[in-house]
Parts: C-alpha cells; sequence; structure tokens
C-alpha cells in the first residue's frame, strides 16, 4: 500500500547554489533551514521550510551527475517532486505490482536522515517522482 502525506519538497536544479540562496532569501522572504552536500547523488543542496514542506535548491558537484546532465540538457528549473510516504518499502512494492517504472529498486538514504527512492518520469507524466521516508 502506497499512502502519501505530504510533499516533501519540490527539487529546483540551479546553475548557482549561492546565487540562487541570495535570490530565495531576497526575492521569497525565505531563510535556509538545511544544507548538505550528498556525494553518491553528486548535489549540494539547501533546504527552505514552507508549512511542512521544503524548496530544494540543487547545485551539481560535477557535469557528469544526474543534476549536472539535467542543467546541462534542460538548463535551471524543476527538476522532480518528493512525497513523504509512512512506508516506503511498501510504497515500492505497490508501484512494482502496478507495473511503474523505478529508478531505485531499493530505498537508499537521503538527506535530513531520511530513505529515499526515486520513480521514473516515464510512469509519472513526465515528472521525475521521488518517495521520501522520514526516520525520526
Ligand atoms: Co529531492
Amino acid at each position: 500500500m502506497i499512502r502519501l502525506t505530504e510533499i516533501d519538497h519540490v527539487g529546483i536544479a540551479v546553475e548557482d547554489l549561492e546565487r540562487a540562496v541570495q535570490e530565495y532569501r531576497r526575492l521569497l522572504g525565505v531563510e535556509p533551514s538545511h544544507r548538505e552536500r550528498v556525494d553518491d547523488q553528486g548535489v549540494e543542496e539547501v533546504l527552505f521550510r514552507v508549512g511542512s514542506s521544503f524548496i530544494q535548491l540543487l547545485g551539481a558537484l560535477r557535469p557528469e551527475t544526474p543534476v549536472g546532465r539535467s542543467l546541462a540538457r534542460r538548463g535551471p528549473g524543476v527538476h522532480h517532486v518528493a512525497y513523504r510516504v509512512e512506508d516506503i518499502e511498501d510504497a515500492l512494492e505497490h508501484l512494482r505490482d502496478e507495473g511503474a517504472r523505478l529508478v531505485d529498486d531499493a530505498p537508499r538514504p537521503g538527506s535530513r536522515d531520511t530513505l529515499i527512492a526515486f520513480v521514473h518520469p516515464a510512469s509519472m507524466d513526465g515528472v521525475l517522482v521521488e518517495l521520501v521516508q522520514e526516520r525520526s
């Protein structure tokens, strides 16, 4: 069974993370609440809390990373939408049973001590979808 509880975050690919952080502060009046370098995903991310969700700015650590390739292909912009789920194993099992194309067959560690898994955009009307389970 899959149960979405919140929109966890919207991931936005940016060319220049420092500049983007300053623009979000200046234009939207939000302050960074978390910053983390996730080496196995090749990204540095900055989170702004909005209610119980986040805006996630993503900078590529290198060009040959998923976000780096996305920036090269499509330029900056919305990269993925992440839904918070109660049980990510159950959610993946449900998606697999329903024939969805998964990027991750099993959950892996995300930032903020979460577990994450991506669903391929081919199964989601062109949107890269991430599932997030909090581990606290
Ligand atoms: Co994300």
